[in-house]
């Protein structure tokens, strides 16, 4: 069940910094894009081909790719199950009901970065796989290789929080230059807010992806009554999805 082992950490109320960063943050917006990057982002990328151009450039707090077929209900009911029956590891501190497992990377339970493990900083480059886990999502690791364009897959995880959870206020970065990680919603109930520092509240739809970036202060509370459940891609996109990933970058401006 979903809290079996996880009830001696549960904490109803997020701590006071999230709650006060809820307050400040979450009726911001909406953004106008078009006032965020130097012109001269989306031009690099149009002038030098350079795919990795935005990517690496960009100050805006999220990309929003929206060429990806993501069959988020087939996938909502494999992670939901697994969530069900307990497979998923506490992810960090600072949160309650913050859960994670992964289908491609070390193993299913190691969520955190190889350091801390105490391994080598680049033993997830040499030794992600396809995990147990990936065996009990077949429709997941289709959709995975059919049209998560990346070349190389590392850690990717379902990320699961809690109803009534939280995941405290934090950056993952230091700098707000580029952005990281490729977040996709398998599902939003409504009452769950993904929350970024000066910027308000995430537009997140099931099935959307986005690249987001982490460098700015974030926190998520889900006020609803149902988990929600995300995936989280570390690995090299190839040029296709970064084709795709500056598409997006190009719509949310207009251009
Ligand atoms: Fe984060």
């Amino acid at each position: 069940m979903w809290y079996e082992g996880h009830l001696e950490t549960w904490q109803e109320t997020p701590d006071e910094n999230t709650v006060k960063f809820f307050e400040e943050n979450e009726n911001l917006g909406p953004i106008d894009f078009t006032k965020i990057d130097d012109p001269s982002v989306l031009a690099g990328w149009r002038d030098e081909q350079d795919p990795d151009w935005i990517m690496d450039n960009t100050k805006f707090p999220w990309i929003t790719i929206d060429e990806i077929n993501v069959p988020w209900k087939d996938i909502y009911e494999e992670a939901n199950h697994l969530l069900y029956t307990a497979c998923y590891t506490l992810h960090r501190p600072m949160a309650s009901g913050w859960l994670s497992l992964a289908i491609h990377g070390i193993s299913s339970v190691h969520t955190n970065c190889a350091e801390d493990y105490n391994l080598p900083e680049d033993y997830e480059q040499t030794h992600s796989r396809w995990t147990d886990i990936a065996d009990l999502c077949p429709r997941t690791k289709e959709w995975m290789m059919d049209e998560m364009l990346y070349d190389k897959f590392m850690r990717v995880r379902f990320m699961a929080l809690l109803p009534g959870g939280w995941l405290g206020a934090h950056r993952d970065r230091h700098k707000i230059t580029g952005v990281g990680a490729t977040n996709v919603a398998i599902n939003n109930p409504d009452g769950c807010e993904f929350v970024m520092g000066g910027w308000g509240k995430v537009d997140w739809v099931p099935g959307v992806a986005k690249k987001m970036n982490t460098g700015y202060e974030h926190a998520v509370w889900n006020r609803s009554e149902e988990p929600r459940i995300h995936m989280i891609f570390d690995g090299q996109p190839g040029d296709a999805f970064k084709e795709q990933v500056n598409r997006g970058y190009a719509r949310m401006l207009g251009a």
